[in-house]
């Protein structure tokens, strides 16, 4: 998703700024661009596709200038070009924004009534013009807060201004933006992961506030354009962190990595000495829930779904789930006694924060299961609970899942422990397993010789689909959404029972159908609705916890991951479906860290 820099200093930028675009293209991006102030005069350079091109482009045509901001567009109104590209200047201010302006076409109009001229289809050109209208009455502070009033939507804002060469002013509403500071430096970034490799002194800006931004100052205003004070973070050092090391892409390392972070998780919650969990200070005490409300996009929402089943298996709480999406519009009996958890890699990702918003507006207590510890959604939560999978950057979510499973197993264990839901014996013997799990992840990723030659099979396929039963059917959720959002191959998943109510008909002679069959309590119903995918033609790929791989000469492939216990069964079938996602992207040649039309970190609704 669109990513801001900004940098005010006493020294050339540009450098720097390309550098922190670079840091941003994670989020993904399709075109990029950015603006310095040299004597008075903007320089504007832009480009469609890579960071890199933007910086030959610099090469070229150098222009140097002490503060300038810098952007990374993904496109949503206007296609990906030159022209729609950010930063958008007239002659006295130059604007990059994150987010949507909602009513820019009722904006446009007035703009275009009273004789102005827009370049782009974009949203954004709007507010470049209204900053510069109302600069012919006002500074720079109240000419920002003057088109402030007028914008609808969420945004993050970077803004240059040709005659007040020495400040950047900054606006969040929506959408997440950060300051950091440094000896005669200071910066504006849309996340704190781009300011990094500058500073680790940071400041978060709350929704309405402003910022305004020199080499020496940084200074702060309220949504009443009152001056405020901000809290300053100090980052925490992560190692690794965008370095791809001996792998070929950040994927393939993020999942080779798994079962370093399993570690780091468990290692984090669990006391293997006192065989228990350390989990305190639940904003309800457990014996007091009513019911806990479960919300994510993505595949964080699979991890929801794949809680649904353990907490209703482990503990007797009442358990919904939702799409964060829809959660967010629904007119909901908000109550006292539930507990709404929010999943989220990133933490930053809109639709989730505004699901979140609005328990805190109906006064529920929040917790939120987060990656990125400074995130929004994490400072906005009564209680977090980090998954410790340090950054991920590849935009497909993999260690990032693992690690959500990891903690609502952990949470779901806890929880029943304490309302007496389970016995000791049980929770002893979940603890031990869970001590298991790295080394069972590392097993299960052995099998990628083997998911290589499955990965051919998907070549010429025109799709495919994902089956599974109880907690493996979010898996097989999990695995169609990795492999669409990789190879761009058309993926289905869905309950294996499901599929003489419509999707049967699908099924056609060579059609890749993976069956995902632990040996738990469905083992034989899945078994079952495999002979009807069988009998149409279905080229089956079955993958199983069982000992022994069963007998059947119309199964392609059998592959057997790791078995500990039923209930874990779903964190060790995740492995070999990332990796059959990221083998047919590899063989179709895709772009396998940025596919296309996707972000790391969705922050439009
Ligand atoms: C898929 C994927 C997305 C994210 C979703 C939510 O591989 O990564 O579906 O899971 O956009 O993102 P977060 O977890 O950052 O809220």
């Amino acid at each position: 998703m669109c990513g801001i820099i900004g940098i005010a200093s006493n020294k050339p930028v540009s450098i720097n700024i390309i550098n922190s675009l670079k840091k941003l293209e994670y989020r993904g991006y399709d075109s990029a661009g950015l603006a310095t102030l040299t004597n008075k005069n903007i320089n504007e350079k832009k480009c469609i596709g890579r960071v890199e091109e933007l910086e030959k482009i610099l090469f070229k045509t150098p222009r140097e200038g002490n503060i300038g901001i810098g952007h990374v567009r993904w496109a949503t109104h206007g296609v990906p070009n030159i022209v729609n590209a950010h930063p958008h200047s007239t002659d006295q201010v130059s604007v990059v924004h994150n987010g949507i302006i909602e009513n820019s076409d009722e904006l446009k109009k007035e703009l275009e009534n009273k004789g102005l001229k827009f370049k782009s289809q974009t949203d954004t050109e709007v507010i470049t013009l209204l900053i510069s209208e109302a600069l012919k009455e006002h500074d720079p502070l109240n000419s920002v807060f003057k088109t402030l009033k007028k914008l609808k939507g969420s945004f993050a804002l970077g803004i240059l201004f040709k005659n007040f060469s020495d400040i950047i002013i900054g606006a969040r509403r929506g959408s997440p933006l950060a300051v950091g500071y440094s000896k005669d430096e200071n910066y504006l970034g849309s996340d704190s992961y781009a300011l990094k490799s500058m500073t680790n002194k940071i400041s978060y800006l709350d929704d309405g506030d402003v910022c305004v931004i020199s080499k020496d100052e940084v200074k702060f205003y309220d949504v009443s354009l009152k001056k405020i004070n901000k809290k300053t973070h100090i980052l925490s050092e992560d190692e690794n962190i965008a370095d791809k090391g001996e792998y070929k892409n950040f994927m393939s390392k993020e999942i080779f990595e798994q079962p370093i972070t399993a570690k780091n998780c468990v290692n984090e919650y669990i006391d293997s000495l006192k065989k228990d969990i350390n989990i305190y200070n639940f904003p309800i005490e457990p014996t007091n829930i009513n019911k806990i409300v479960l919300i994510g996009c993505g595949t964080a929402y699979h991890s929801c779904l794949v809680a649904k089943y353990w907490l209703e298996e482990l503990t007797t709480i009442d358990i919904e789930i939702d799409i964060a999406s829809e959660f967010r519009y629904r007119k909901l009996k908000f109550n006292q006694k539930n507990l709404y958890i929010f999943l989220s890699q990133s933490g930053e990702t809109a639709d989730t924060a505004a699901a979140l918003d609005i328990c805190k507006k109906n006064k529920v207590k929040t917790c939120s299961i987060v990656n990125v510890v400074e995130s929004t959604i994490a400072r906005n939560s009564d209680w977090v609970l980090p998954i410790h999978a340090g950054p991920e950057i590849g935009v497909a979510s993999t260690k990032a899942f693992i690690g959500q499973l990891l903690v609502l197993f952990i949470l779901s264990l806890k929880l029943a422990k304490i309302r007496g839901d389970i016995n000791k014996n049980v929770y002893e013997d979940n603890i031990k397993n869970l001590i298991k799990i790295p080394e069972a992840i590392e097993e299960s990723l052995k099998s990628e010789n083997n998911i290589q030659l499955v990965a051919k099979e998907f070549l010429n396929a025109k799709g495919s689909m994902f089956l599974g039963r109880g907690s493996s059917f979010p898996i097989a959720l999990e695995g169609a959404l990795k492999l669409k959002e990789l190879s761009y191959l058309h993926a289905e998943g869905y309950p294996a029972g499901e599929m003489k109510h419509g999707p049967l008909a699908l099924i056609e002679e060579g059609l890749p159908v993976i069956v995902i069959a632990p040996k738990d309590k469905y083992f034989e119903k899945t078994l079952s609705n495999m002979q009807e995918v069988i009998a149409r033609g279905g080229k089956i790929i079955f993958i199983t916890d069982n000992k022994k791989m069963i007998a059947n000469d119309n199964i392609r492939f059998g592959l057997r991951v790791p078995f500990l216990n039923n209930i874990l069964s779903p964190i060790l079938l995740t492995a070999p479906l990332q990796l059959l996602a990221y083998h047919v992207a590899l063989l179709k040649n895709c772009d396998i860290d940025k596919p296309r039309n996707l972000a790391k970190s969705v922050t439009v609704e």
